[in-house]
């Protein structure tokens, strides 16, 4: 008796007959005898559509094998080649910009409109060749601004950045680390539950009362908003908005303490916190911020300002002169306070206009910083 032949196995031997199948089928215009074409024909007929369909397919998966490897290993090595040109020039815009916006802005902006791989010459591959990718200009590296800056001239330095949005923009996209907003001698300083003064006593330098505004406490600010309020009370009243004065302005590291300390007395330390900062953490130790009142005749409480119309007056007018209400209405998942219609904070005229032209209702979010609901 005849072994079985081990390499006549039934897969193997159904395997041969599949691919003879699909050979004869591929090749109807290929010499075939017209005995064996008529049985091909029954054969591939009598089966179920189903073995037809995977006649075909095996038929697209090998017939003109090395022809359809050849063009696959093909269009591999240019999809390769897009993926590692896109990679380097996004590496490159992110480490010229330094930052994500900076990335962002360099590949929207500046890269080449997709246009399709490359086509495929008939000797090799393309060489791929990196576009240029222009490094995002940064303030720091401008001498008229790093000058400004060491000077501790604010207004001169945001202008020579282009003005308030473009300082802002720099600030928050990371790309100005010579800019500190934790400087408490800078108008920008931001200064929240989460960013503490630096040192926690800190205490502001060139305090003074601003001039005929009328001050409920001896109260002072620094000399840039001090003349600031000044103007802002006279355009008020001048607008027929009525007489503004204010409390507190200035208040040292002790007198927050007391400040903070009373708050807590009256409705404990979970509502306090919700309402006054703890010593070392109040923007009134910048000497950068007014607590202001409504005044016609005698003046009204901080809670009157809101519905007043000097309060109408401050909401739309305040950023003409370098203020902003720091704390918003509906804010305090951001900001870390309820909101104070009378807590005006100034971070000067050109940071306040794109304040208030970008729509901005918090410090944090101008910047691009963490929301700072709790310590
Ligand atoms: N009332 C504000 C949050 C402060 O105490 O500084
Ligand atoms: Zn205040």
């Amino acid at each position: 008796m005849i072994p079985p032949d081990p390499e006549r196995s039934p897969r193997r031997a159904a395997r041969a007959e599949a691919e003879r199948l699909a050979t004869a089928a591929h090749a109807i215009t290929l010499p075939v005898e017209p005995a064996t074409r008529r049985r091909l024909r029954a054969e591939s007929e009598a089966r179920p559509a189903r073995t037809q369909v995977g006649i075909r397919g095996l038929l697209a998966v090998r017939g003109g094998t090395l022809a359809m490897r050849r063009r696959r290993a093909g269009v591999l090595a240019v999809a390769l080649l897009v993926v590692a040109t896109g990679a380097v020039a996004i590496g490159a815009a992110a480490s010229a910009g330094g930052g994500e916006e900076a990335a962002r802005t360099a590949t929207v902006d500046t890269a080449p409109a997709f246009q399709g791989p490359p086509a495929v010459p008939a000797e090799g591959l393309p060489v791929p060749q990196l576009a240029a990718v222009p490094a995002t200009a940064t303030p720091c590296d401008d001498p008229a601004f790093t000058a400004a800056l060491a000077s501790g001239d604010d207004e001169a330095a945001i202008s020579a950045a282009g003005g308030g949005d473009a300082f802002r923009a720099a600030v928050a996209s990371g790309i100005a680390p010579c800019v500190s907003l934790s400087d408490p001698n800078r108008e920008w300083v931001v200064v929240n539950k989460q960013r503490p003064l630096d040192p926690l006593d800190y205490r502001a330098g060139d305090l003074v009362m601003p001039q005929n505004v009328r001050a409920l406490e001896e109260s002072a600010l620094r000399s840039a908003p001090a003349s600031a309020l000044t103007e802002l009370v006279r355009a008020a009243s001048d607008a027929g908005a009525g007489e503004i004065g204010f409390l507190s302005a200035f208040r040292s590291y002790s007198t927050q303490q007391s400040t903070y300390a009373g708050r807590v007395d009256v409705g404990g330390v979970e509502e306090a916190d919700r309402e006054s900062a703890r010593a070392g953490y109040s923007e009134h130790q910048t000497g950068l911020a007014v607590d202001i009142v409504p005044c016609d005749g005698s003046c009204g409480t901080l809670d009157d300002i809101a519905s007043s119309p000097q309060g109408a007056w401050v909401r739309d007018h305040a950023w003409e002169y370098g203020f902003i209400t720091r704390y918003a209405e509906g804010r305090e998942s951001v900001s870390g306070y309820l909101p104070e219609a009378w807590h005006q904070r100034y971070i000067g005229r050109e940071l306040a206009r794109a304040y208030h032209e970008g729509g901005y209702t918090t410090l944090e979010e101008f910047f691009g910083l963490p929301a700072a609901p709790t310590y």
